[in-house]
């Protein structure tokens, strides 16, 4: 596992996930960690449509960089007769992969954009590696701007506890996190007592990945099974909820992972704060509201089986919708790389999204 090549300035970055090697792109098996540190190798787009749907990459940022990418990798591989039609197949495969997260047909609009303006495939192969670097480059430089935000807007002077959810790190995103990276910098600046992490089921990101990244990063973690979230507020242990999210409607409503719109309502209940930290590519302003997000139901294994451990009867029907929408009347703020909306609705978002 590489722990040295992302940096920024003298800030600490954490793990990486995601390594581009111009006719590579490596990826670490999310399904395998915490006991197992383990790449794959990928070569061609289908691969990587493939692995986002697998969960072998997860989190909205590093899914829509990971297809950017992966449509760079089919420029590179493409047999020269109608390239065109091949990358732009590559493109809706990817498309295909995953439904919720909007960083992902975000990211494939803009390499779209540039395939269009490229004359030949010399320019595509080199254009659309360049612009996948970017996006990656530029999704590191927001979560550090957020950070920054999401700490002038908590204006704390004494350390406090938080409580998250699902996996929102380096390993979801292209370095430091999005709200692990919020958690990260009250590290640094030793405004954090400890994170409670809820350990997200059915796959869970909070146990397997959460726990173990932050571990790592000697940031204090504690944790707690989800239905723990309601006693840990309820005992005044934490201030803030802080959680990521998978694509933010024009009112404001978050989709991210199941489970969160529960901690919305428990946050309010027990007037503990409830902020959503998320770039502007997950922010989806032709959409009205979270009542228009499609939301990924999974297959009922993930509930049925850990690791392959039967741990209900075979075959008993499961719901398994992997996402919920959190309305924007239960959330405090919003953060983004743009600037912070307060008790998001139409009016603060558009204000920021125009
Ligand atoms: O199913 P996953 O693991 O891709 O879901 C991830 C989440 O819901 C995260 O909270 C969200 O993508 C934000 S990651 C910075």
């Amino acid at each position: 596992m590489s722990r040295a090549p992302v940096s920024s300035g003298d800030r600490a970055i954490g793990t990486v996930a995601i390594r581009w090697h111009g006719g590579s792109l490596e990826l670490l098996d999310q399904r395998l960690l915490p006991d197992q540190e383990h790449w794959i190798t990928l070569e061609g787009s289908a691969g990587v449509a493939q692995s986002i749907r697998n969960m072998v990459v997860r989190g909205a940022p590093a899914i829509g960089i990971s297809a950017a990418y992966g449509v760079a990798l089919a420029a590179r591989h493409a047999g020269g007769g109608d390239w065109k039609a091949e990358i732009k197949q590559a493109i809706r495969e990817l498309a295909a992969s995953r439904p919720t997260a909007v960083n992902l047909f975000w990211a494939l609009q803009k390499m779209e954009q540039v395939f269009s303006e490229c004359h030949s495939l010399e320019e595509a192969v080199k254009r659309l590696s360049e612009t996948a670097v970017q996006i990656h480059k530029d999704d590191l430089s927001a979560n550090l701007a957020m950070a920054d935000y999401a700490l002038a807007h908590m204006d704390a002077s004494k350390p406090f506890s938080v409580l998250t959810h699902c996996n929102t790190g380096a390993l979801a995103t292209g370095g430091y996190g999005t709200a692990l990276g919020v958690i990260r910098r009250l590290h640094e600046k030793k405004l954090l007592k400890d994170v409670f992490a809820d350990e997200t089921r059915p796959w869970l990101q909070g146990s397997r990945l959460t726990a173990w990244e932050l571990a790592r990063d000697g940031i204090p973690v504690t944790l707690n099974a989800d239905g723990a979230a309601a006693s840990i507020l309820a005992a005044g242990h934490v201030r803030w909820v802080i959680v990521g999210a998978d694509r933010i409607t024009a009112n404001g409503d978050v989709a991210n992972k199941i489970g969160t719109y529960s901690l919305a309502v428990l946050a309010r209940h027990h007037k503990v704060g409830f902020m959503v930290v998320a770039p502007s590519s997950t922010v989806d302003m032709a959409l009205a509201s979270g009542k228009d997000i499609p939301i990924e139901e999974r297959e009922g294994e993930e509930l049925r089986q850990v690791r392959g451990v039967q741990i209900a009867p075979a075959g008993v029907k499961a719901f398994n919708p992997v996402f919920d929408v959190t309305p924007a009347s239960l959330i405090d703020v919003i953060v983004t790389e743009k600037g912070v909306v307060s008790t998001p609705n139409l009016t603060g978002m558009s204000g920021l999204f125009s």
